[in-house]
């Protein structure tokens, strides 16, 4: 069925990008349409009768959405590709018949849940800072956390000159020398969670994300991946205000 749509919307519909990352790649001159280069972001599309491309492969709608849960292991980038031939969660999903990318960013020494889709609209509400999405982790961090660090982290410390958002913290139990805890955020900054840890004095030596938007990694092993299930899906488009 035809529908018409603006063409940053419709490259994040392919699965290509975020919206905002496809309007970088419309102005830097990187899309045509029917042939023509565009620069112009209010350029409409018609899916069924235009040809759009992105560096002169033709980019269309994928009518299947796709939905991976990963747990990634470390030493893993999450990104659809990377320029210095580093393994990527895609390459470990291993599904060539889609083309997928990761529902924001994990560090490539942090390991956990991690969505994959074609699905871009997803994509682009669960990522954008207004969604204030749930996610939990559970990390290792040197020495003996004391209650009054676990509150100063629950209420909030300076980043860049900001301070994070209330978050939930419990001591899960003292492993030797260090602390496992478990943290729960409703922001997605840089390196939010080490950082934090850092501003009371605790670095953290392992990180893994264990929840995200409700859904729980459970018993997925380190490096392999499963579909989600329907109502998995349905509980994260729930959270759509
Ligand atoms: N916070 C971090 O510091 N790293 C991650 O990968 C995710 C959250």
């Amino acid at each position: 069925m035809s529908e018409k749509m603006r063409i940053n919307r419709y490259l994040s519909s392919c699965g290509v990008c975020s919206r905002r990352k496809a309007e970088n790649l419309i102005l830097l001159g990187e899309v045509s349409v029917n042939g023509k280069r565009v620069k112009d972001l209010a350029t409409v599309i018609d899916t069924e009768n235009d040809e759009v491309r992105l560096r002169g492969k033709v980019i269309k709608i994928e009518d299947t959405k796709v939905y991976y849960m990963l747990n990634k292991p470390s030493g893993v980038i999450s990104a659809a590709s990377s320029k210095y031939g580093e393994k990527t969660v895609v390459d470990l999903i291993g599904d060539k018949k889609y083309r997928l990318f990761p529902v924001g960013r994990l560090d490539k020494d942090t390991t956990g849940l991690i969505i994959l889709t074609n699905d871009g609209d997803l994509t682009n509400f669960l990522t954008h800072p207004s969604f204030e999405m749930e996610k939990s982790y559970e990390a290792l961090v040197k020495g003996h956390i004391t209650s009054s660090e676990l509150d100063k982290l629950k209420k909030g410390v300076m980043l860049d000159g900001k301070k994070t958002a209330r978050a939930k913290l419990r001591l899960i139990k003292k492993k030797g020398n260090n602390s496992l805890v478990e943290i729960t955020l409703t922001e997605g900054r840089k390196r939010q969670v080490k950082r934090m840890f850092e501003r009371v004095g605790h670095s953290v030596l392992t990180l893994k994300r264990t929840m995200e938007g409700g859904l729980n990694l459970g018993d997925l092993k380190e490096g392999e991946s499963r579909l989600l299930s329907k109502k998995e899906i349905k509980k994260l488009y729930e959270k759509r205000r």
